[in-house]
């Protein structure tokens, strides 16, 4: 008999996913999630309920225990030799001994793509122009994680991963790099999963929020941000915003409560 194919396509598919580290350490409960072509998801949830390993899995770093998730109807592994993922964690993951311009290149020499525009006009781009030739330590915290994006971005990848990587930036800053990649990613129409502690970052710049419970990791509630895009500024003050921010928060409240974990 041949079985039935769980995964229904789009950019990020994600059919009964499960994960257990070891034999006890259960991360992630039977996660199931469809991301279409162009969209912005956002995922919230208690410390320790499996984002980064969700993240992981799906950048094929990690392998799941049981289920599966596709990127572009590919496994990850798959998906990954092809340059069609690009990754960021919190802690920009730069060479010291490199400037900018070659941090950014170091990623074009592991994967092996030709992208359609140079480094130096990406990092125009980025608002590094001046900055290239910088090594990290003489970047500030907000344009080592536009460098760090950067690299996540230069082979044009057609799904970007990014685990809190605005979490050590303060607010402005942090709202700031928010509204320009959300940008960014509206204009060039990439798939993009980014996991925040914020939920005002949440609701801002995505089409959508997964909020997570924990103990395992399972998937809460799914809410739409119906907020056409791009999204200034002034929406922040809007009763709309307000009531989908007041939204997941309590949701996540629940989520938390659920789980039974502390954040
Ligand atoms: N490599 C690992 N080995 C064992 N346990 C792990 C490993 N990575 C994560 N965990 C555990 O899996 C759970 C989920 O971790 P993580 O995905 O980092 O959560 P989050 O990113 O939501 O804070 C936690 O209980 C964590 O301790
Ligand atoms: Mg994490």
């Amino acid at each position: 008999m041949v079985s039935k194919d769980p995964h229904s396509g789009g950019a990020v598919s994600v059919a009964n996913l499960c994960k257990t580290f070891g034999t006890s350490v259960e991360a992630l409960r039977a996660i199931n999630l469809n991301i279409e072509e162009g969209e912005f998801v956002a995922f919230i949830g208690p410390s320790g309920c499996g984002k980064t390993t969700l993240l992981r899995i799906l950048a094929g770093l990690e392998r799941a225990s049981s289920g599966s998730a596709k990127i572009l109807a590919d496994w990850p592994e798959e998906a990954c030799r092809k340059a069609q993922i690009g990754v960021a964690f919190q802690r920009p993951a730069l060479v010291e001994s490199r400037t900018a311009r070659d941090n950014v290149d170091l990623t074009l020499e592991i994967t092996r793509a030709t992208p359609n525009q140079s480094v130096k006009e990406l990092l125009e781009k980025f608002g590094l122009g001046e900055f290239m030739d910088h090594y990290p330590h003489e970047l500030s915290g907000g344009m080592q994680q536009r460098v760090n994006i950067a690299c996540a971005l230069v082979h044009d990848p057609k799904v970007l991963l990014l685990d809190e990587p605005f979490g050590a930036l303060d607010e402005l800053t942090r709202e700031k790099l928010g509204e320009w990649l959300s940008r960014l990613l509206k204009e060039e129409k990439r798939t993009g999963i980014l996991i925040t502690h914020s939920v005002d970052e949440a609701v801002h710049l995505s089409d959508r929020v997964v909020v997570l419970s924990a103990g395992p990791g399972r998937v809460h509630r799914v809410i739409d941000i119906p907020i056409p895009q791009p999204r200034s500024r002034s929406l922040r003050g809007d009763e709309s915003f307000l009531k989908l921010v007041a939204e997941v928060r309590r949701e996540l409240y629940a989520a938390t409560e659920k789980g039974g974990a502390a954040s």
